[in-house]
């Protein structure tokens, strides 16, 4: 049987099949994110037949780069990328429609010319064809971008129609509240919130999607997600990587704004928000907003809520690397942090006193995403702890990467004719339950927007909600400069300063 008929994730999928003609413009298209990430959703989508007969590529960038080098970039990066191999007549459907198109971010001309080639497209197929403006470019251009669409009125095409023109808005969306407020301004003067797909890959990932499932698909843990049952909750994000060749991105944003205004905001959201009234697009939004809402404002500075930290030089997977003030691209004094954890207190009737912890580095022991919810512990009237009982909380965790699952603690008894208790994890896994090589976020992603579908999108309150806590931390910290900053040595869990933030409340960060 082919692959494509056997991956669970290509059944029930009508919705999805329906996707109309459609030119993707890559904005950036010379760059990282589209070679590791962008040209090999779009081959597995092909590979799946998921992509509509009529379906063209044009990238686009300030160098001047012949179609044909730009197709044999797109081969090479599949080759290295794609979670499939290259099978060439896959991609040649692809690869025959596939241009470049060399001009400035802000030259209007150049978006004129874009025009043009997308009216010849439609001539070329003989129908109206979606234009899909896919913006990877570093943030400092999103603006001029996006008003060249206005401008050229390729923002307006076909509007109106379920083919009328959208756009695919890369993260950091702004480096603050008013950045972010500025650019949903440029946004709303060109185009239609529902034209509008800020991505935050995340929300593509499988399991981050399960999430909802579990918590309102189960009767058995609905009636307990709330402060008279859970005790704490931990949301890990961590990376073995460095900032690699990335040093000049990551100074200008460091790991907040990275990781933690967008990514874990939305693992907290989707944690910890009401139940939507459906499953619509807004419906979702909306919960997610008023959770971001409820959040209280974090303390900065001694004995606040967050800590921030940069790695030294250390051992990560048996190999020595740099410490981040000796990465290429940063800073020697820079003030820049790899390493965030905060403690959020969320201030409505279902969280009120129950802390979410949240860390997120990069070099830290191994590659692992979690959300770990712990509930409080059974009284200890009948198994008091001691050498015979060995008691833990009971804990559910949510393994989002790289071993996908869900496992829950719970005590039992140890075999034999004493009472004896031992925690024990109970694991389902994804991988044994319905196969491996799950598809990629942005293949899903980039579909959904095909088809106008914004769930797994944020809305442009969304991202301001998570701004407006995580802006008054960035303002300290660039008042404080380096003041403050901890460290840990690549490969370690972390610094001290962020097991001083849950002992203060006798909790502990887990071991994932
Ligand atoms: P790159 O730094 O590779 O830049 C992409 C392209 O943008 C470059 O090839 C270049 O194309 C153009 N460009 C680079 N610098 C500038 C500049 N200063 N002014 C104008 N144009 C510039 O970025 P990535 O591909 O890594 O990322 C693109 C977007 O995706 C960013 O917003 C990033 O935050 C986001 N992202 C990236 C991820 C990744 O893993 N790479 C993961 C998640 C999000 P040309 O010179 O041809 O114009
Ligand atoms: C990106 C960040 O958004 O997410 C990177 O810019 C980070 O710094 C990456 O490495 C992590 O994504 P994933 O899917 O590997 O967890």
């Amino acid at each position: 049987m082919a692959d494509s008929q056997r991956h669970p994730f290509l059944q029930g999928l009508s919705k999805h099949r329906g996707a109309p003609p459609t030119v993707v413009v890559i904005f950036g298209a010379s760059g990282d994110l589209t070679a590791r990430k962008l040209i090999p959703a779009v081959y597995n989508l092909s590979y799946d037949n998921l992509l509509p007969a009529d379906f063209f590529i044009i990238g686009y960038g300030r160098k001047s780069i012949p179609d044909e080098e730009f197709r044999q970039h797109a081969t090479d990066a599949i080759k290295e990328f794609s979670r499939r191999e290259l099978k060439t007549d896959v991609w040649e459907r692809i690869a025959a429609n596939t241009r470049y198109l060399a001009g400035s971010y802000d030259d209007k001309s150049a978006f004129d010319r874009l025009a043009t080639q997308i009216d010849e497209i439609e001539r070329k197929v003989g129908r109206e064809i979606q234009p899909l403006f896919y913006i990877s470019t570093p943030p400092s251009v999103f603006g001029p971008i996006l008003l060249n669409l206005g401008a050229s009125g390729l923002a307006r095409k076909h509007l109106g129609q379920p083919h009328e023109a959208k756009v695919i808005i890369e993260k950091p969306f702004g480096r603050d509240l008013a950045t972010a407020r500025e650019l949903n301004g440029i946004i709303r003067s060109v185009f239609e919130e529902r034209q509008v797909f800020r991505i935050d890959h995340y929300l593509g990932k499988e399991t981050v999607q399960d999430l909802l499932v579990q918590r309102f698909a189960n009767s058995i843990f609905e009636p307990l997600w709330n402060r008279n049952f859970i005790d704490s909750v931990q949301i890990t994000v961590a990376e073995e990587v460095g900032v690699g060749s990335r040093g000049g991105y990551y100074e200008q944003s460091g790991g907040l704004r990275d990781m933690v205004q967008n990514h874990m905001m939305q693992l907290v959201a989707l944690t910890a928000m009401e139940p939507p009234v459906s499953l619509d697009a807004e419906a979702i939004r909306d919960e997610k907003v008023k959770l971001l809402r409820a959040i209280q404002a974090l303390a900065v500075g001694p004995d606040g809520d967050v800590v921030r930290a940069q790695y030294t030089a250390g051992m990560v997977a048996g190999k020595k690397v740099p410490g981040y003030l000796e990465e290429t691209g940063v800073n020697p004094q820079s003030g820049t942090e790899t390493y965030a954890a905060l403690r959020l207190s969320i201030n409505n009737w279902r969280w009120q006193g129950v802390p979410f912890y949240l860390r997120s580095g990069k070099r830290l022991a191994r590659r692992v995403s979690e959300i770990a919810v712990t509930f409080k512990r059974p009284p200890g009237t009948l198994f008091a702890e001691g050498a015979r009982f060995d008691l833990a909380p009971n804990t559910l965790s949510f393994q989002i990467q790289p071993d996908e699952g869900l496992s829950l603690i719970i005590n039992t008894k140890i075999p034999g004719l004493e009472t004896r208790t031992q925690p024990v994890k109970m694991n389902f896994r994804y991988s044994t339950t319905f196969g491996s090589n799950t598809p990629e976020a942005y293949e899903r992603l980039v579909l959904d927007a095909m088809i106008g579908d914004g769930t797994l999108f944020i809305r442009g309150d969304e991202t301001e909600a998570s701004w407006r806590l995580c802006t008054p931390i960035l303002e300290a910290w660039t008042a404080a400069g380096r003041k403050g900053m901890d460290a840990y040595p690549a490969g370690s869990w972390g610094p001290p300063g962020a097991d001083a933030l849950l002992s203060k409340n006798g909790h502990k960060w887990r071991q994932p």
